[in-house]
């Protein structure tokens, strides 16, 4: 499933004004050469845009290299994106191009930025304005014709203010701005994505969604945004294909169960427990959209490989993806 999803050809669904705003500056983004820098929390669509954008422009031949910037031990951030030379360090026993070079004549996508270390910056901002990069250990500079598009859900500019983000590369990335809003802002787009997910996941036997589930989804406030959407509706068409659904079915699939994450208020409630059946949900819909890779599913949270370890550890989520205090979330791996 996930190999075909993979495979699939990127659309943006969508008709709310957010969505076409979003189509004119891909377009815009399109026809230029310039770095882009798209913006939005996780799972509102800053990968397919960033693809999106490559697909459309004069690079689409070219490869599309993805890097997940949070995914890159700080040991060796340098030598995966610049490559090294035989020798450079202890265990380098060959020469290895790095991600810059892998993307030659296309585009690099630069996944959450913000998390790169101001080293490596330094070096990311030479590559986009001189397009020349250094392997470690290599002592002549190579050129390279690469397209930055980077991505991030933080906030930028403060970080540019509290110096952890480089200014000079933040005035060099914002050739293009690119904003995604929340699924939460632009809800009229949920029936949409729902009929694209179900056509995607439903090989042949769509599930019939009941009136009274498709107000509880256009009432839900989507934390984990159209990931969180299209996990929800590929389970359906996996459990339901061929079925009426209605809430007692997303009660039974462990879906519904979970009061406590709608935007209203519940009466009562404890705050702790909450955060932790919150958290609970997300790492598992991670883990289960990255089928338990957790430095994947890490990245996806926005947190580190170790946080998300002892994350899991203190929630009692084992490794292969099995909620084992039995909370209902009947995710698998
Ligand atoms: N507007 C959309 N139309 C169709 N699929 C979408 C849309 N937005 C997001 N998706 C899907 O949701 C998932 C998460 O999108 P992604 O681009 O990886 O988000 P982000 O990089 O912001 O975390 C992907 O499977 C993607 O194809
Ligand atoms: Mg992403």
């Amino acid at each position: 499933m996930i190999g075909y999803q993979k495979r699939r050809k990127p659309t943006l669904i969508g008709s709310s004004e957010c969505i076409k705003e979003v189509k004119r500056k891909i377009e815009e983004a399109s026809s230029s050469d310039m770095p882009v820098l798209i913006r939005g929390e996780t799972g509102v669509g800053k990968e397919i845009t960033a693809k999106l954008i490559h697909l459309a422009s004069g690079r689409k031949r070219g490869p599309f290299v993805v890097v997940s910037c949070p995914g890159l031990l700080p040991s060796l951030a340098r030598s995966e994106l610049f490559g090294h030379e035989r020798g450079a360090y202890t265990g380098a026993d060959k020469r290895r191009i790095g991600k810059f070079e892998e993307a030659e004549g296309g585009t690099i996508f630069l996944d959450e930025i913000a998390d790169l270390n101001p080293e490596v910056q330094a070096m990311v901002l030479r590559a986009v304005e001189k397009g020349e990069i250094e392997r470690l250990g290599g002592k002549e500079r190579i050129k390279v014709n690469v397209r930055v598009i980077a991505a991030t859900n933080k906030d930028i500019e403060k970080l540019t203010e509290d110096d952890y983000f480089r200014k000079d590369l933040y005035y060099r990335l914002i050739g293009h701005v690119i904003h995604i809003p929340p699924l939460r802002k632009r809800k009229e787009d949920i029936p949409e994505l729902i009929d694209h997910f179900i056509s995607l996941y439903s090989l042949g036997k769509p599930p019939v969604i009941s009136k009274e589930v498709l107000n509880e989804l256009l009432s839900y406030d989507w934390p984990g945004n159209v990931r969180e959407l299209e996990m929800m509706i590929r389970r359906i068409c996996e459990v339901h294909g061929g079925r009426r659904v209605g809430i007692e079915e997303l009660r039974d699939m462990g879906l519904w169960r979970e009061e406590g994450l709608r935007v209203k208020m519940p009466s009562q409630f404890n705050l702790k427990e909450e955060v932790k059946r919150l958290k609970r949900k997300l790492i598992m819909l991670a883990l289960s959209e990255t089928r338990g890779n957790i430095s994947k599913a890490a990245e996806m949270l926005g947190i580190s490989r170790q946080g998300l370890s002892k994350m899991m550890k203190n929630l009692g989520i084992k490794k292969g993806g099995n909620d084992v205090d039995g909370g209902g979330n009947v995710v698998t791996i």
